[in-house]
């Protein structure tokens, strides 16, 4: 078993990988019914909260069916991040997680995100701004360093701990690779090896199958992983690597019928959640992923994205059921 605080996860536990404009309610939904056994939020600006923003109020909704859920808030100021911890708080999340890994230049030129991995001191004060300021379980998710020629994670993994952090998941890049290059998990072992590291360390990069997932599960030693894009459009992946786990074989991949069932419920938990209109438009980045190499699809993907209302796009799905009633995936 992993205990962060006083959530209790199974032993070698999958997170769902915080993802903007992803990792919303009906994404995580679909991800909790195959398998997720932790998932975090999108992350929500600190600024955004206090300001009462819209978009960032709307992140802050979770559901009793998805625990345990976390949220995750990123700021570059410790009275924000203080003030947005405790507005987190009063939502009741099972905890809150602090993006310090976020490479993007608008957060990163604001000190927050991956930015303050060039100012740990900074870093080490944000955190306890939020620490003092919930009593909830507080995670933080961040990278291996700035680049590589400053790569702190060691560093920053115990101070964080020493302030009083649960657990920490570390992407396996430096914010200089951005998303490309080799994501190198041989730096997370060794904090996982470090004696005075207590706290759950999990390794997150690049998993994007059970054979994969299998081998870096043996050969890191860590808590358990995280996993982002491979779940987009594919919530099985977690099912998939916990069945590969336990009996070293493959569950049968997901056919016609449960791609289609998940892209319309997809849509149908973003309608309940946001309104028809706009959970129609915010699902319809979803359909290439769920459709993902499906021969002759591309007509019908066009009339998903095209087709306004409900009921009518209902009927596409209806329309694509009976057009590949008897399709095969190679
Ligand atoms: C579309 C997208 C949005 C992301 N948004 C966030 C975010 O809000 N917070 C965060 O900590 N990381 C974010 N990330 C990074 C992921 O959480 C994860 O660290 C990264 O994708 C590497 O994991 P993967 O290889 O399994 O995808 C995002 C990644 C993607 C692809």
């Amino acid at each position: 078993m992993v205990k962060i605080g006083n959530i209790e996860l199974p032993d070698f536990p999958l997170l769902l990988a915080p993802m903007e404009d992803v990792s919303d309610p009906p994404f995580r939904r679909l991800c909790k019914m195959h398998g997720a056994d932790l998932m975090y939020s999108e992350f929500i600006s600190s600024e955004g909260l206090i300001r009462d923003a819209i978009k960032s109020r709307m992140k802050l909704d979770i559901f009793d069916y998805e625990r345990p859920v976390g949220i995750q808030i990123f700021g570059g100021d410790e009275e924000a991040m203080a003030l947005s911890a405790k507005i987190v708080e009063a939502v009741n999340p099972d905890l809150i997680d602090i993006n310090f890994g976020c490479p993007v230049k608008k957060v990163v030129c604001k000190g927050a995100g991956a930015g303050v991995l060039k100012d740990v001191d900074l870093m080490i004060r944000l955190t306890k701004a939020v620490i003092s300021s919930t009593s909830l379980p507080v995670t933080v998710k961040t990278r291996l360093g700035w680049d590589e020629d400053s790569i702190n994670i060691d560093e920053v993994a115990e101070r964080l701990q020493d302030v009083g952090v649960q657990a920490l998941t570390v992407h396996a890049r430096t914010r200089a690779q951005m998303y490309k290059g080799h994501s190198d998990w041989t730096h997370i072992q060794r904090i996982k090896n470090n004696p005075r590291i207590t706290m759950p360390i999990f390794g997150n990069g690049d998993i994007d199958s059970p054979e994969k997932a299998l081998e870096y599960k043996n050969r890191f030693g860590l808590d358990g992983m995280m996993i982002g894009r491979a779940a987009i459009g594919y919530p099985w992946i977690f099912d998939e690597i916990k069945h590969y786990f336990k009996t070293g074989e493959h569950l049968p991949k997901p056919g016609m019928p449960e791609r289609i069932e998940a892209a319309s419920n997809h849509l149908k938990w973003a309608m309940e959640w946001k309104g028809e209109r706009l959970g129609i438009v915010e699902t319809r980045r979803h359909y290439t992923n769920y459709f993902k190499n499906i021969h002759g699809f591309k007509e019908y993907r066009q009339k998903l994205v095209t087709t306004d209302g409900a009921d009518d796009l209902m009927k596409v799905f209806d329309e694509i059921r009976d057009a590949f009633a008897d399709y095969q995936l190679s």
